[in-house]
């Protein structure tokens, strides 16, 4: 097997890593991996054992209770599956994201996690999307990009969302969300989201997603010829 390709982005939650990156992923043929994903399936897991995300004993003790797949289906998109069960869906709310963020600071889950992440690299050409990609899952990534926005410009983009699903969304509370979980992710111990040395800036604030798509394609044709 060859050396893989791996391109990492990092950034803030609700900067539009992930449509970004399936959508490179896809242009590329790599395999998109979402890694807010896994710490998301593990939170919903320790949730439905009633054991609180800041609980560290409570999480070392059930954590190896815990069988995480990633799978695609035909349209590229990605499944957690904990324990056999696939809970895509259930991954993906307001609760779960805080619970996300606090359970990533829990040094036990880094740790388990960040075997997997490589074995995918390893395994294949990715893009790679998170918060500690290219500093710490794959310092050696060949391209990385660290997206962002202001806290005003992705909570406006989450309530547009929220709103379009016909689902209540109330601004300032998703601006205060945001802003709480901007905070625990930079200031956490272990692999907090910062911005690499070596990484290239793409400040989506005032981009068109397909703009934001082209500024990162030319830093991997820049990069890697692709
Ligand atoms: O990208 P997301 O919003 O789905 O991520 C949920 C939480 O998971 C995020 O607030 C912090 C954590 N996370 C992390 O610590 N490291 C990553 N590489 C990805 C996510």
């Amino acid at each position: 097997m060859g050396k893989m390709i791996s391109i990492a982005i990092d950034g803030p939650a609700g900067a539009g890593k992930s449509t970004i990156a399936r959508r490179i992923a896809a242009e590329l043929g790599f395999y998109y991996v979402d890694t807010g994903a896994i710490y998301r399936t593990v939170a919903y897991f320790m949730d439905l054992l009633g054991i609180s995300p800041k609980d560290t004993d409570g999480v070392e003790r059930y954590i190896d209770e815990l069988t995480v797949g990633i799978e695609y289906d035909e349209d590229g998109l990605q499944h957690m599956i904990m324990n056999g069960m696939d809970v895509t869906g259930d991954i993906r709310t307001q609760d779960i994201s805080q619970k996300a963020s606090l359970i990533s600071a829990q040094p036990v889950v880094r740790e388990v996690l960040l075997d997997m992440q490589r074995e995918v690299a390893r395994q294949h050409n990715v893009v790679m999307d998170g918060r500690d990609i290219g500093t710490v899952v794959l310092p050696e990534a060949d391209v990385k990009i660290f997206l962002t926005a202001t806290p005003e410009v992705r909570a406006q983009r989450r309530t547009d969302e929220l709103m379009a699903k016909g689902q209540k969304a109330d601004f300032n509370k998703i601006l205060a969300e945001i802003k709480q979980r901007d905070h625990q992710d930079t200031h956490r111990d272990i692999a907090p989201l910062k911005m690499s040395r070596d990484s290239v800036k793409v400040d989506s604030s005032e981009l068109t997603i397909d703009q934001v798509v082209e500024t990162i394609r030319k830093v991997v044709a820049e990069k890697v010829g692709l």
